[in-house]
């Protein structure tokens, strides 16, 4: 059976030049893109993102670093399509990603993790309705 999840190319990920190379390894692992689109985020749809960290001691960060520059938004669908891009990206801290995941081989920081995959198939319906109220 067929699901979506809500994929972002963080503004660290943009700036370094790697959509390119996220894109390819999702299409790589057989993954489809029904959605695609450079956005800068607004604070209200960051703060709502990230909702479930709210009370966390980096929030006012995370909220910062994901509205500092572009960042490109996808939904991305396939068999398994949620776990199947946790795996591509690797765990969260990518110096506990494994080597030939996107954030163990490009990234050295817990906030600037070079993507975002959603978690859940309930985070994934409510990040999917967020980024893209229109798409049927
Ligand atoms: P993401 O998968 O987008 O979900 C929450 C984000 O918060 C995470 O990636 C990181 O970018 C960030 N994050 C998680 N833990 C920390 C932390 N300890 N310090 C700073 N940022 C964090």
């Amino acid at each position: 059976m067929s699901e979506r999840t809500l994929v972002l190319v963080k503004p660290d990920g943009v700036s370094k030049g790697l959509i390119g190379e996220v894109i390819s390894r999702i299409e790589n692992k057989g993954l489809s893109l029904v959605a695609l689109e450079l956005r800068t985020v607004a604070n209200d749809i960051a703060e709502e993102h990230y909702a479930e960290h709210k009370d966390k001691p980096f929030f006012g960060e995370l909220l910062e670093f994901i509205t500092s520059g572009p960042v490109v938004a996808a939904v991305v669908e396939g068999p398994r399509a949620i776990e199947g891009f946790r795996q591509l990206a690797g765990a969260t801290d990518p110096i506990k990603a494994a080597t030939g995941s996107i954030r163990g081989d490009y990234a050295l920081e817990v906030q600037n993790n070079i993507v975002h995959g959603s978690d859940s198939p309930e985070s994934a319906e409510r990040e999917i309705k967020l980024w893209f109220p229109n798409l049927s």
